[in-house]
């Protein structure tokens, strides 16, 4: 952590990497907190206080008095939703006014995104994506067709553009036969949120983000979603539709890759998956059963069950190259706890032929174990890198020399102190 850098926090795999856990060990150490990708489909949980809090579009410095949270150009933002979160922060009596910068280039997911996103979804049959269904990627298509309405657009006349770009997509939506929606309610909810926004810093955002690195202040890029669900560098077509990785920091919040400091890769200590899409590591029996019920594995979005697997080192191999990870974090390793036998995928393999790299369609390839033994007790307990299991100390070395890359913090349980700092 430098002065006048920007480091990133990004899940690298796909997302749901259990990062709203060591937020607030990181936000402390910054002066600003950005957020450069996505939107509401994210859903980071984070206690503060004692009280529960998910956050959507949100970053989450905003806890922290004194912090600037940005909203940089390359998320996405649902007038309506970001109200509603918001106001829950305001109402628990948070600042946001003040601590809450917007950019003006962020694009603006309206009502109509969210139905095209499920006509759209509807209309795919069995190769649906299983979106979130927040309208991420008809806003996203909708920016490089150079036809969509940005949080900048509030400022002038609104409400004409607003019923233009409305009816366009009413037509689209008849085009694909699709008639099962009625948007009436929240269209009205949508439109005070529009001018709820208006209450707030609405800016070129990455102005203040190069003026504030020129004056050697600590940037935090919060990444969301995860590097698998990259438009370029994901499980295309399978992923959402926002450049989730070290480089969308630079595009998403306008800031130089030599402002690029530590780049912090966060993973849990087995894998995830939610919505469709290849995934070779997916267990289909008990023991895929059993992660998803220790690891509390259901989505904070959409409360879909997530899909279980042991680690994949061969896609953390990939997306650490492809960010440049500096620093891992491993959450969720008690999880693992009570099984007598841990297993880690090195290699995928498809008639006949085995790649240790991710290759360009991971569908149809079995994944190539390695079989380590089991801790075999509580981690939980554990406070210090010194009385941490052997076995679980030989996973840890294990897979820093499987991927190349040292683990700096270890998350042992789910409360805020459970957490092992080697060294930073
Ligand atoms: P979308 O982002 O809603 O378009 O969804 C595209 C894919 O990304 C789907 O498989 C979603 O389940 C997945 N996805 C989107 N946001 C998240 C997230 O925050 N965590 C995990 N998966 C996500």
């Amino acid at each position: 952590m430098a002065n006048g850098k920007v480091d990133a926090l990004l899940g690298i795999v796909f997302g749901d990497e259990g990062k709203g856990k060591v937020v607030d060990f990181f936000t402390p150490r910054y002066d600003i907190v950005a957020r450069f990708a996505g939107g509401p489909n994210a859903g980071h949980t984070i206690i503060f206080n004692g009280k529960k809090f998910v956050l959507r579009s949100i970053p989450s410095g905003i806890f922290d008095e004194g912090k600037l949270n940005i909203i940089g150009n390359g998320c996405v933002v649902a007038p309506d939703l970001f109200m509603l979160e918001a106001q829950e922060l305001e109402q628990a009596g948070y600042d946001l006014k003040n601590r809450l910068h917007i950019s003006n280039r962020a694009h603006l997911i309206l009502p109509t995104h969210r139905v095209l996103d499920r006509a759209l979804e509807a209309s795919k049959g069995k190769n649906k994506v299983g979106t979130t269904g927040k309208g991420i990627g008809p806003t996203y298509s909708e920016k490089a067709a150079r036809t969509g309405l940005r949080v900048g657009d509030i400022a002038g006349s609104f409400q004409e553009k607003y019923e233009a770009l409305k009816q366009n997509h009413l037509r689209q939506i008849a085009n694909l036969g699709y008639t099962d929606f009625d948007i009436t309610e929240e269209e009205q909810t949508w439109l005070r949120g529009v001018e709820y926004m208006r209450g707030f810093v609405l800016t070129d955002t990455e102005t203040a983000l190069n003026e504030a690195l020129a004056q050697g202040k600590r940037i935090l890029a919060e990444g969301a979603q995860g590097t698998l669900l990259d438009i370029d560098h994901g499980t295309y077509p399978f992923v959402s539709s926002s450049s989730t990785t070290c480089g969308g920091v630079c595009t998403g919040l306008g800031v130089p890759p030599r402002a690029i400091g530590e780049v912090f890769g966060i993973f849990k200590a087995y894998s995830t998956r939610v919505g469709a899409g290849p995934f070779p590591v997916e267990l289909f029996d008990e023991t895929g059963d059993r992660i998803r019920d220790i690891g509390r594995e259901y989505g904070a979005v959409t409360g879909r069950n997530r899909r279980c697997g042991w680690l994949d080192l061969v896609a953390l191999r990939h997306t650490i190259v492809i960010n440049g990870v500096t620093q891992l974090i491993m959450m969720k390793s008690d999880v693992l706890d009570s099984f007598p036998v841990i297993k880690a995928c090195v290699a995928y393999e498809k008639d006949g032929v085995r790649t240790q790299t991710m290759p360009y369609d991971t569908e149809g390839w079995q994944a190539v174990y390695e079989e380590l033994p089991g801790w075999q007790a509580d981690l939980t307990q554990c406070k210090t890198e010194e009385e941490l299991p052997q076995k679980f100390k030989d996973y840890v070395a294990y897979i820093e020399r499987q991927v190349g890359c040292p683990i700096t913090i270890l998350s042992v349980g789910p409360d805020r102190e459970q957490t092992i700092v080697r060294s930073l």
